[in-house]
């Protein structure tokens, strides 16, 4: 999607996305990755999600990527944190100092960051990223994402997949096999997790969804592949 349509949707507050709660597979399935404490982790397209917060109490580092500065400065805002800010490369950062002390994210755009910028991390973290882009820009993120993640990088994605002649995205159905095609070249890509039902269907009931199944997966960076050519 454009960035105009996502400026929109938070200046309009128009923010059905957010979850007013940690989000349970987060916390059920991180475990799984086996981050080290201290460790680094990168959420792309973070709107102002409590998950950050989560991740920094387990006592992370966090460095989230998003283009709305209304949602940056509400995270910040909203959990009484404070922040300085700053720029780089191109980018506004609001820094969490104090008890937010190891916070970084970046107002820009996600396609702007290069491999320098994320060399330090070793985990990220998918929830509605991936699936908030259309089908042509899916292909751009995950390949981006593969060029900016280091080799030995693991990542929890949360993707979902429905009927999409029932509901025009956003959220898109990402179904398993687009899930392995788009991220196969670069990641090992592992199912931890499967639901299905309409009872997963929580706001989107009233969007005409009939059921949605959710998968959780642990993918893992593999070390680029050099071909040698022996003549
Ligand atoms: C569906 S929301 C998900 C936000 C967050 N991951 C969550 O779980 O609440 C997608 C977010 O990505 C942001 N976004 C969209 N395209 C972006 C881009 N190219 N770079 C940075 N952020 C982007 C939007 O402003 C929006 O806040």
């Amino acid at each position: 999607m454009q960035a105009e349509y996502w400026q929109k949707k938070w200046s309009n507050n128009n923010i059905g996305f957010h979850q007013e709660n940690v989000n349970k597979r987060l916390q059920q399935h991180w475990p799984a990755l086996k981050v080290s404490a201290g460790a680094s982790v990168f959420v792309p397209l973070c709107g102002k999600s409590l998950d950050m917060l989560w991740l920094h109490q387990q006592g992370y580092q966090v460095m989230g990527v998003e283009l709305s500065d209304k949602a940056v400065q509400a995270f910040f805002n909203d959990n009484h944190l404070p922040v300085t800010q700053s720029s780089r490369n191109g980018f506004d950062i609001y820094t969490g100092v104090d008890q937010a002390r190891g916070i970084e994210l970046w107002v820009g755009d996600f396609f702007e960051l290069t491999p320098d910028d994320l060399c330090a991390y070793s985990a990220f973290y998918d929830r509605a990223s991936l699936i908030a882009m259309n089908e042509s820009l899916r292909v751009r993120y995950t390949t981006h994402l593969g060029s900016i993640m280091a080799a030995g990088t693991t990542g929890l994605l949360l993707a979902i997949a429905y009927d999409q002649r029932q509901m025009q995205g956003p959220p898109f159905s990402v179904p398993d096999k687009t899930v392995r095609s788009l991220l196969g070249n670069d990641f090992t890509v592992q199912e931890l997790d499967y639901f299905s039902g309409p009872e997963r269907l929580g706001n989107l009931a009233s969007r005409g969804l009939e059921t949605l199944e959710e998968r959780v997966y642990l993918l893992r960076r593999t070390a680029s592949t050099l071909t040698t050519i022996v003549s």
